[in-house]
Order: structure tokens, then C-alpha cells, then sequence
């Protein structure tokens, strides 16, 4: 039976070492080559770079197929095209984290300052909507991911800025 907190634990994983990986691995050289768009504003902004976003997509799918070694009777209980979910999952985290810094950018928020929710939500909903290709949550699973990821997000940025990782405990 998969329960809510097996179909949480499944889904999340490669989705929060996509992001944090992004993180840890970011590197100098920028995904939008530093352009800017049609407001004159930058098109992603210096926090979107080619080395954060490889290797998210990466190690997410990696952290996907960790648990599809240790864990497939759990996995299967999801989808029995578990390593490819992960895949979709990491992919669609970091295009959805893509995303909120360019909806940022329009709205004029500098790179590296807070978009409440926004923040925390977009890589999420990222890898749930790339992710429905394998499986389709109810409601009760993408409320409860909605709210178990900021608590999540917040306590894993506070803990990165005092590692040094991040410059802003956000
Ligand atoms: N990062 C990266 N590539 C990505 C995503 C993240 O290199 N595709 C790295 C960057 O070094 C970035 C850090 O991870 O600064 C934290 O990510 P995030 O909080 O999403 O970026 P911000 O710097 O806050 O920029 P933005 O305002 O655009 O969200
Ligand atoms: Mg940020």
C-alpha cells in the first residue's frame, strides 16, 4: 500500500537533492549568458547557472535511482518506471526553480532576494507537473508536499548559510 508519507518520501527526495545539489554544485557561468529581456531586466539573473543546473538534474536522478537499488518494492508501489519518475522529477524541480527566477526577474526582484513561496514552492510544483507523465497525485499528496517543503526549504537554507554555502539565510 503507499501511503502518504511512502508517495512523499518517493517523490521528494529527488526533487530536494535537485535543488540542493543545484546549490552546492552552482557555478560562474550563467544560463542566460548574462542577456537580458524585452524589460530590460536580466532574463534569469547570476543565481541560474549552467554547472547548478546539470548537476541537480544529475544528482537528483542519481538520489532517484539510490532508492530504486535499495527500495524497489516501495518504489514500485508508485510506478514501476521509477528511475525515469526521478528523472522527471529533478528535471522538472530545476526548470520550475528556472521558471520562478524569471517570473522574479519580471517582477523586479533582484537575484537572491525573497519571493515568499514562490521561493520554496516553485521546483516542486516543477517536478509534480513533470512528474504526472508517471503519476498523478491526489490532492491530499500535493497539499501535504505544500506544505511539508517550506518548513523544509527554510530549515535546509539556514542550515546552507551557516555552512557558508549560502550567503542569505533564505
Ligand atoms: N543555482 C545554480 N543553478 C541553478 C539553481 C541554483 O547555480 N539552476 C545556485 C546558484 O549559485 C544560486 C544558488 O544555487 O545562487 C541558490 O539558488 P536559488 O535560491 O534558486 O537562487 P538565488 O541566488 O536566490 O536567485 P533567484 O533570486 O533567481 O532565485
Ligand atoms: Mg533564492
Amino acid at each position: 500500500m503507499l501511503t502518504l508519507m511512502l508517495y512523499v518520501a518517493l517523490t521528494a527526495a529527488p526533487m530536494y537533492v535537485a535543488n540542493a545539489s543545484a546549490m552546492i554544485f552552482g557555478g560562474k557561468t550563467p544560463l542566460d549568458g548574462g542577456k537580458h529581456f524585452w524589460d530590460g531586466k536580466p532574463l534569469l539573473g547570476k543565481g541560474k547557472t549552467w554547472k547548478g543546473t546539470l548537476m541537480g538534474i544529475l544528482t537528483g536522478t542519481f538520489a532517484g535511482l539510490l532508492i530504486w537499488n535499495f527500495f524497489p518494492e516501495q518504489a514500485l508501489l508508485l510506478t514501476p518506471y521509477y528511475p525515469s519518475y526521478s528523472f522527471l522529477l529533478a528535471l522538472g524541480a530545476i526548470a520550475g526553480d528556472i521558471v520562478g527566477s524569471f517570473l522574479k526577474r519580471r517582477m523586479d526582484i533582484e537575484r537572491g532576494k525573497q519571493a515568499p513561496l514562490l521561493d520554496q514552492l516553485d521546483f516542486v510544483i516543477g517536478g509534480l507537473v513533470l512528474g504526472l507523465v508517471y503519476f498523478q497525485p491526489d490532492i491530499i499528496q500535493v497539499l501535504v508536499l505544500a506544505l511539508i517543503t517550506p518548513l523544509v526549504h527554510s530549515l535546509a537554507n539556514r542550515l546552507a548559510f551557516t555552512l557558508k554555502l549560502k550567503n542569505v539565510p533564505w
